[in-house]
């Protein structure tokens, strides 16, 4: 599975490499994510995704020190309240800290603020970390275009916006002010959690491609040139996500699942 990951990355507008899919861990706290992430780096998974908020960055840090600290593209995040220039720089610290490493390939803010002038504090705290090489890339998560716009006449802009994303899911606008401004979208919650597994077309190609609903999504996905980062508490099912580089979703197929219809509220 590693040799099949080697090349399946994107360039950032830093010219930074990273994987094209990952995993998430705001499912996973205590021993379980120590016991999966492990595992996950072992079987090759090029990405992991934490944040303060997940509060399993020691667990992580754990599985990170009792394996190949370079084969794993680290995300972390700083918590709403952890905003401001001098307090995201202590929450950097205490994320490394936690996560027994000397650098996070990629830091990202985790919930823009209302306060306009505060998202601006927090990203030039952010700068700074990256401009003295502390993190290889910066970004955000959950940012608008409004609240992206906000960034943009800032020295660095960011490389990353982290965002819900999956085919009934597909926020337009945010994708296509990312994809104007180089901007790499990370989509979390890749599978809607876990509704769009049900979904008629989704099951009927993965009968015909002989891959799982799961591995059609995040195909579709990557074909969109998005990084999905699915969670799951299984390590089969970890494996089986990261599995999505051995086929391809023919353009008619593809077109189909980028136009399913949004899911239903409440489904
Ligand atoms: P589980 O933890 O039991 O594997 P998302 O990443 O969109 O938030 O989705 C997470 C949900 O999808 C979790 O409930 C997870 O359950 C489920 N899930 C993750 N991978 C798979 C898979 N390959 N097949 C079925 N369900 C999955």
């Amino acid at each position: 599975m590693e040799d099949l990951m080697k090349n399946n990355t994107y360039t950032l507008s830093n010219q930074l490499q990273i994987p094209a899919i990952g995993l998430g861990t705001n499912l996973l706290d205590g021993n379980q994510a120590y016991v999966l992430v492990k595992e996950a780096i072992q079987n090759g998974c090029p990405l992991v995704d934490t944040a303060s908020f997940y509060e399993n960055e020691e667990e992580i840090g754990k599985a990170l020190q009792e394996t190949d600290r370079t084969k794993c593209f680290l995300v972390s995040k700083l918590w709403k309240d952890q905003m401001g220039y001098s307090k995201a720089r202590k929450a950097f610290d205490e994320s490394l800290s936690r996560l027994h490493t000397d650098y996070i390939d990629l830091y990202l803010i985790h919930w823009p603020s209302d306060d306009e002038s505060l998202n601006k504090e927090t990203w030039q705290a952010l700068i700074d970390l990256y401009k003295e090489g502390k993190v290889r890339a910066i970004g955000v998560s959950n940012f608008n275009v409004e609240q992206l716009l906000q960034l943009m006449d800032m020295e660095i802009v960011p490389m990353v916006n982290e965002i819900e994303y999956h085919p009934q899911n597909k926020q337009n606008n945010i994708v296509s002010f990312c994809k104007a401004h180089n901007i790499q979208v990370i989509a979390s919650s890749p599978l809607g959690r876990g509704k769009i597994l049900d979904n008629f077309l989704v099951k009927r190609l993965a009968k015909k491609y002989q891959k799982t609903p799961a591995q059609i999504v995040l195909r579709c996905i990557f074909q969109n040139k998005i990084i999905p980062i699915p969670k799951s508490s299984n390590s089969l099912r970890i494996k089986e996500n990261l599995n999505i580089f051995d086929f391809e979703l023919e353009d008619k197929d593809l077109e189909n699942l980028n136009s399913l219809p949004p899911l239903a509220s409440g489904e």
